[in-house]
């Protein structure tokens, strides 16, 4: 059966399968254009993006698909997502019909939608996503949402089967200091997807940066971080903001930054990190430079990862 949703690991049963088929499309871009001929998808962005625009663009191009673009946040109609409320403030349009209406353009659609980093309950529930799944009446694929990344860690297990030189290689997920509130919604993605794929998977943070358990159950979680990057084998490097008290950026955590040094008692570790990333502030520079970094390599599968998605979603 064709795939409607994607929005977690939880909407794909095979995700051997699904990164063997991101790695075949890699070898083979323009083998399924039949699959897309006349079909058309939505991206619509409620928040910026440099690498899932333009990746998930690609990938639906090398599918033969039509695509369009919308940049809600600046070009479209100020949306409301509350019902029952009378809408004389300065919302223009309800989901509802936006989203119905988008559907009756798309055969897919792209929604990307942060978290507002205010108040949890409304973010984990991801209210302003499900509605769009909720109206549009066709296939939906998250671009990022408040709580998860799925395009993103599709591509990094990609990137860790394409480059692994052990079978079960030691990944680390290690927090990274930054100066601005950022989502939980990658760092929880890549753990809910380290736990179901075929490795040794490790979390390291400060005291207080613990992310919500629903999505790091099986992972190994510790506040030293040399600890965890004892013989690593890849290292995922990424901010986030405080799960509790939500939202918040906790001080003192500067040393937590990736450097050549740490590097040390790795196993020749590949770092990566999704993007856009601080220079010298989340990841050393030197990092950055070097052989050891995978980030280009690791951002460029995103288009093999997001064609393989839309590919489940055009076939059948
Ligand atoms: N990693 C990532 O999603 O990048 P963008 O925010 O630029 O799309």
């Amino acid at each position: 059966m064709a795939l409607k949703l994607f929005s977690s690991v939880h909407d794909i049963q095979d995700i051997n399968a699904l990164t063997a088929s991101a790695l075949a499309l890699k070898q083979n871009p323009y083998g399924f254009q039949h699959l897309g001929k006349n079909k058309t998808i939505a991206l619509v962005f409620l928040n910026p993006s440099l690498r899932t625009r333009m990746s998930t663009q690609k990938a639906a191009l090398n599918l033969g698909m039509n695509v369009m673009v919308l940049n809600m946040d600046k070009e479209g109609w100020a949306l409301e997502f509350q019902d029952n409320v009378i809408m004389n403030g300065s919302s223009v349009e309800h989901i509802r019909e936006a989203a119905a209406v988008l559907g009756q353009y798309a055969d897919i659609i792209g929604v990307r939608s942060f978290p507002g980093l205010k108040d949890r309950n409304e973010d984990y529930s991801e209210t302003i996503f499900n509605k769009f799944v909720q109206y549009c009446g066709v296939p939906v694929v998250s671009l990022e949402s408040a709580t998860r990344h799925p395009l993103q860690s599709l591509a990094d297990l990609v990137t860790i089967q394409e480059l692994k030189t052990v079978a079960k290689p030691k990944v680390v997920l290690t927090w990274a200091p930054h100066v601005k509130p950022l989502p939980q919604a990658v760092p929880n993605s890549f753990a809910e997807w380290m736990c179901k794929a075929d490795v040794d998977f490790t979390i390291a943070h400060p005291k207080g940066f613990e992310l919500c358990e629903d999505f790091t159950k099986g992972a190994s979680i510790t506040n030293n971080q040399d600890e965890a990057l004892a013989n690593a084998d890849f290292i995922y490097v990424k901010n986030w903001s405080a799960y509790e008290p939500y939202g918040k950026v906790l001080p003192g955590n500067e040393g937590w930054m990736l450097t050549h040094k740490k590097l040390e008692i790795t196993n020749q570790a590949k770092v990566m990190h999704c993007l856009p990333v601080r220079r010298d502030l989340e990841l050393s520079a030197e990092i950055l430079d070097s052989s050891s970094s995978i980030v280009t390599h690791q951002a460029a599968n995103r288009v093999w990862a997001a064609q393989a998605v839309l590919k489940m979603m055009l076939e059948g």
